[in-house]
């Protein structure tokens, strides 16, 4: 019931002219519209290997390669879309963008392997009895480890190029969501040392990533000789002691997944205290999207990062399961309510088929602000997916009573 009021109350203050009730049959039923849009729009745009829908650039669609950190959400988000529905068009569509990242099973040229082939083939194993998937997401996390240096006790994010070269072994909070892969890997094996690298990355980014009041740094620097910490910067933040709004989401999102897949307590608390830094920040109780950096310099006037939101807002979905926190529920509930408005949900045929307007990839690269992005609208569905499964548990409490 309160939920359903938070909803009513997003819809007056941001506007009556939208386009569905707030009621999140509603909204499924115009994402799948918008992605029946999408796939038409992006068809007749693709060639040889620019296949995955990431961005729109000078408001046309930015078709993306396997290469791509991004390239599996758009299969992920059809997945989802046939996880919401049970359509088998969904499924097949689903596979179509899931397939041609195949090869990227072998591509051990940055730590986004797991964001690539989880996000996509890690559905795909879940709806598909194929075991061809499983070899090539297993390959796929061996691939991903070859990328840890015991020393440091973390897998390098990135090789050095001309953006990274002043770092010698840069390790960024992000890369707590790759563990996913490696934790899958180890219970579909029964091979340990993939959960000794998740768990060790995710024990040394507790102890170096965060500062006491558990916002996080974006990137640490080690020494790979020694494991020293040499530096803490940023890369997408406003600055090094700045809190870059899509880290600290992916900070709460990796630990609430890794303590669902350890058991660890160490993991829950640490999620727990991210949530509740997070908590804390301006307006974010109340479902507020946050700008691009908790501290960029001229909010009011800043961009706006609904990926962000929709990190967080699936995260603490899941992290109430665990904790029974209602101020999670909240919160997670309040920031999906604000998504689902106009400000945010875009029209069934505009936002080049996105399903979320004004998320920022780079501020300071000036890349890709204030745009869709594959990735948040992954996000937003996973958070839906999880709202509608919260309310479906209370409604059979409920009826049980
Ligand atoms: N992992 C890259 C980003 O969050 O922008």
């Amino acid at each position: 019931m309160k939920y359903l009021i938070t909803i009513c109350i997003c819809i007056i203050l941001f506007g009556c002219n939208n386009q569905y009730s707030g009621n999140i049959n509603d909204v499924v039923k115009y994402s799948e519209k918008q992605l029946e849009f999408a796939l038409k729009k992006i068809e007749p745009l693709q060639h040889e290997v620019k296949i995955f829908p990431r961005t729109l650039e000078n408001e046309k669609i930015k078709l993306v390669s396997s290469k791509d950190w991004t390239s599996g959400f758009f299969g992920g988000n059809l997945w989802m879309m046939y996880e919401l529905t049970g359509k088998n068009e969904w499924k097949k569509c689903a596979l179509e963008y899931t397939l041609p990242l195949e090869k990227e099973q072998w591509n051990a040229n940055d730590h986004d392997i797991g964001f690539k082939m989880y996000c996509s083939f890690g559905h795909a194993i879940k709806n598909v009895d194929n075991p061809e998937y499983r070899e090539i997401l297993i390959q796929s996390a061996k691939t991903l480890s070859t990328r840890y240096n015991p020393v440091v006790g973390c897998i390098r994010s990135w090789n050095s190029n001309p953006k990274t070269a002043h770092w010698k072994y840069p390790v960024i909070i992000d890369n707590m969501m790759n563990l996913e892969l490696l934790m899958w890997a180890a219970k579909e094996t029964g091979n340990e040392s993939f959960k000794e690298i998740a768990v060790k990355h995710a024990q040394t980014t507790a102890a170096n990533h965060f500062r006491d009041d558990f916002s996080c740094y974006h990137v640490i620097d080690y020494d790979p000789e020694t494991g020293e910490v040499l530096n803490k910067n940023t890369h997408q933040g406003a600055a090094d002691d700045s809190d870059w709004a899509r880290g600290q989401a992916w900070a709460v999102y990796g630990y609430t997944m890794m303590y669902r897949e350890t058991g660890m307590e160490e993991f829950l608390d640490m999620a727990i205290n991210i949530a509740d830094f997070l908590l804390t920040v301006d307006g974010m109780k109340d479902g507020k999207v946050p700008y691009w950096d908790f501290k960029a310099p001229n909010i009011p006037n800043e961009p706006y990062d609904a990926s962000a939101a929709a990190v967080i807002s699936s995260a603490l979905f899941e992290l109430y399961e665990y904790t029974n926190n209602k101020a999670y529920l909240n919160t997670a509930q309040n920031l999906l309510a604000t998504l689902i408005t106009p400000k945010f949900f875009a029209k069934t045929g505009k936002n080049g088929g996105f399903l979320l307007k004004h998320s920022t990839g780079s501020k300071p690269y000036d890349s890709e602000v204030d745009v869709p992005l594959n990735y948040a609208d992954y996000y937003f569905l996973e958070s839906i997916i999880k709202s509608k499964k919260y309310e479906e548990n209370q409604n059979l409490a409920l009826s049980k009573e």
